[in-house]
């Protein structure tokens, strides 16, 4: 391991050198004020450890159990649109990083590899995850497709039927493949490496999408052509049509409120995701760990709770744990990753996550994850258990 790198936080800086600003900002920002993907990080930041002594922890164990498959840590990709711009064949790289480590992957639908491509350059089953659009004949076919490249789960997005107001992606004019105009011309020559690498992939457009959707044009303004595509009129009889058509095992995921997890369960999810998207959609939304608790008391062991928002340590792991999760799914931490170094950037991330995670179960005194609870936090009350209410 390179020895300067040691944190998440690393990676992010090196990220920002080797990534054109207009894709390392379409990933580092938030919606409009971006005060909810703050609280993501400064909630998490809040909660304490109960440092526990005098307890043998020799054999500690990190793996869990996500869906009934064996994981090496408690944690999952999550899915993220446009990876493959911010490292050429990202991708890719993300996917065999994860199969490398143990961990499941999930490919989003407007990734620029598609679900064939990534099939046939990884030997793991990955997790596709679905946005509905208005075109359900092309739905359909993204199900059928998944189904085919035998993906092992799928993950239903349900936070956004509208794009949060992005205002960092709007000034940079973000598209793809990026328009050429002066200011993203300089952004993407200061950064040669970045450059050459894009040279050689054929990999830069959406490619679950350009050939299989109608209307789907090849430079896309991906504010504009999401504002098209995306329904609007998306309820949970879709979910229960997607589990149907699916039928394999579904993971509903943008859950702030018990309410909607209770709706979730009803529409046959096998899973839910506590998120508000990384704090990209809603503004002015509370923490997805504030919101945690509370839904993982109404969900109670009826289906696998996962939750996702600012993790980017062991610790903050750990953390989410101790207030009901089952496993949690990282963005942003493995994309600074694949952005400063690729495949074994993405690696790298992982394995300082696990080296953080074991040190802070030691020191808590857990030989195991299932062993975290609010027992393993000195204040798991800080936040107002807030879950929403059943109405
Ligand atoms: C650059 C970026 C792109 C994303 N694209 C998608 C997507 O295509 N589909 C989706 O369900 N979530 C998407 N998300 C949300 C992530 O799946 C996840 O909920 C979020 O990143 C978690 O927060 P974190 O980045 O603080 O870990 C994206 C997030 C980021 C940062």
């Amino acid at each position: 391991m390179d020895q300067t790198i040691t944190s998440v936080d690393d990676l992010q800086r090196l990220a920002k050198r080797r990534v054109p600003s207009l894709f390392y900002d379409y990933v580092n920002s938030g919606s409009w004020t971006e005060s909810t993907y703050r609280r993501n990080g400064e909630d998490l930041a809040r909660l304490l450890f109960r440092q526990r002594v005098g307890v043998n922890i020799a054999g500690i164990d990190t793996s869990s159990a996500i869906l009934g498959m064996r994981a090496a840590m408690p944690l999952v990709l999550a899915p993220a649109g446009l990876t493959g711009m911010l490292h050429p064949d990202g991708e890719i790289l993300a996917a065999r990083a994860a199969a490398r480590i143990g961990v499941p992957y999930v490919l989003s639908t407007v990734s620029i590899c598609s679900i064939e491509d990534l099939a046939a350059h990884t030997k793991q089953p990955f997790w596709f995850q679905l946005y509905i659009m208005k075109d359900r004949g092309f739905i359909e076919r993204l199900i059928d497709r998944a189904k085919a490249a035998k993906c092992s789960a799928l993950v239903l997005t349900m936070d956004l039927p509208i794009q949060g107001l992005r205002y960092k992606d709007i000034r940079n004019g973000l598209s793809v493949p990026p328009r050429i105009t002066l200011s993203t011309l300089a952004a993407m020559i200061s950064r040669p490496r970045w450059c050459a690498a894009m040279l050689r992939t054929q990999r830069r457009t959406f490619g679950n999408i350009v050939g299989h959707a109608e209307g789907a044009s090849d430079t896309m303004r991906f504010s504009e052509w999401v504002g098209k595509q995306f329904d609007r009129t998306v309820t949970w009889d879709d979910v229960r049509w997607i589990k149907q058509r699916w039928g394999g095992k579904l993971v509903v995921k943008g859950i702030m409120d018990a309410y909607d997890a209770e709706e979730a369960l009803k529409a046959g999810a096998d899973a839910i995701v506590v998120s508000n998207h990384g704090g990209r959609q809603l503004d002015g939304a509370p923490s997805s760990i504030s919101a945690l608790p509370g839904i993982a008391a109404v969900v109670a062991g009826r289906a696998e709770v996962l939750v996702d928002g600012g993790i980017r340590s062991g610790q903050d792991i750990l953390r989410a744990l101790a207030l009901g999760a089952d496993n949690v799914m990282i963005g942003r931490a493995y994309l600074y990753g694949l952005g400063a170094g690729g495949e074994a950037g993405v690696m790298q991330c992982l394995d300082i996550m696990s080296r953080e995670l074991e040190a802070t179960m030691a020191l808590c005194g857990l030989t195991n994850v299932r062993q975290a609870g609010p027992g393993t936090l000195v204040n798991p009350d800080f936040v107002a258990p807030y879950g929403g209410n059943l109405r």
